[in-house]
């Protein structure tokens, strides 16, 4: 592996996560030379490997270095002696949009950040139609190697005919519990309840319940497998939220009234109940019948999907090799998982680099 000169964006939860986990590997090919929050940075003039006297934490806290406009960060790495890689660990749809001015550069990207994959078609086609230095394995199913996984299938002549799977840990956590194998009595709002007080929902569950995040990431697979999907929202996405709370202004005041609607989806649980079903929220792509769907799904209690735990994600991948479905299951979200999906591809990227 030659050496690379990495530029990190976004120290949050997966970035500080990642620094870790890369420093841990205490591998001098890495060489660290940006670390950008929102508002500062640690910046290597001179290119030369950052350094830190006590830990990169609290030498980012201390500096009074303003993070780099974009327009400045793709300057300054253009003129890096070595080759680059820029890790984009936030979720920002300006630093997504930005993905082909580094690319034209010749600046590889590894990323967790969904949105520059599952916008318009568009951005999708200007990121890939200039090489293939972006690695994004963690924008689906946190760290599972579900995307290189496709990407190999596709590359060895495999036919993708049909991708099903969980990919929201928080309703993956809800439905595993709302619909079970033995019978329960416990309501829809409750279990949402639950799961925001847990923390696995976003601080207004709502976000969750729409299913755009769903679709987002149906929107990646779907891209992969061959379908030149427009936008996430060009096929039907199921919203877990009744119409008259859509336009409701707080969250309180939405999970207050969410009890009123229970009576639907508890009827939808009893009647798959009484077929021995249980409902899972699901994103489905089916080449054969030229299709794309994100909504409740009832499956056989004796279906994999049925005995899922917690918040795992799971995906099954049926093609011209595996008739009988390819099936990856495990974490679907976390720090850990999601920084080492994304340090995965820094590994790959540098080795091609
Ligand atoms: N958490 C998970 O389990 C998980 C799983 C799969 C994928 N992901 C994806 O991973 C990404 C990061 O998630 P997270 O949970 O780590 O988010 P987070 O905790 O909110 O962290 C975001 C980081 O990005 C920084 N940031 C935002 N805008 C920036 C900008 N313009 N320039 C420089 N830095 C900027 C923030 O800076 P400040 O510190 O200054 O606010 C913060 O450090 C997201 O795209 C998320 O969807 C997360």
């Amino acid at each position: 592996m030659n050496p690379v000169n990495i530029a990190i964006i976004g120290t949050g939860v997966v970035g500080s996560a990642l620094l870790n986990q890369l420093l841990a590997l205490d591998n001098s090919q890495f060489r660290l030379i940006y670390i950008a929050r929102s508002k500062h940075a640690l910046i290597s003039k001179d290119y030369s490997p950052l350094k830190f006297d006590l830990s990169w934490e609290s030498a980012l806290e201390s500096t009074d270095e303003k993070t780099l406009p974009l327009e400045a960060l793709l300057l300054y790495l253009r003129k890096s002696p070595l080759p680059v890689i820029v890790v984009d660990n936030t979720s920002s749809e300006t630093i997504a949009n930005f993905y082909p001015k580094f690319v034209n550069a010749g600046i590889a990207i590894a990323t967790p950040n969904k949105k520059a994959f599952s916008s318009d078609l568009e951005l999708w086609n200007k990121i890939f139609s200039n090489g293939d230095l972006v690695y994004h394995e963690s924008t689906v199913g946190a760290g599972l190697p579900i995307i290189s996984t496709i990407n190999d299938m596709i590359r060895t002549g495999d036919k993708i005919e049909k991708i099903e799977g969980i990919f929201s840990g928080t309703l993956s956590y809800i439905f595993n519990e709302f619909s079970t194998v033995t019978p329960n009595s416990i309501n829809f709002s409750e279990v949402v309840q639950i799961a925001q007080q847990l923390g696995y929902t976003e601080p207004d569950p709502r976000e969750d319940l729409n299913g755009v995040d769903v679709a987002r990431k149906v929107t990646i697979l779907s891209r992969l497998a061959g379908f030149n999907v427009e936008s996430p929202f060009s096929f039907p996405i199921q919203s877990l939220i009744p119409k008259p709370l859509e336009s409701i202004d707080t969250t309180a005041e939405f999970m207050k009234k969410l009890p009123d609607y229970d009576d639907e989806l508890n009827k939808l649980k009893e009647d798959a109940f009484k077929n021995n079903q249980i409902l899972r929220y699901v994103g489905k792509v089916d080449f054969s019948k030229n299709s794309i769907s994100v909504g409740i799904e009832r499956y056989d209690m004796s279906h994999s999907f049925a005995s899922l735990k917690g918040a795992d994600n799971v995906i099954a991948i049926t093609t011209e090799r595996y008739k009988q479905p390819l099936v990856i299951q495990g974490a679907g979200a976390g720090a850990a998982v999601t920084a080492a999906g994304t340090l995965s591809d820094i590994i790959k990227l540098a080795e091609r680099l």
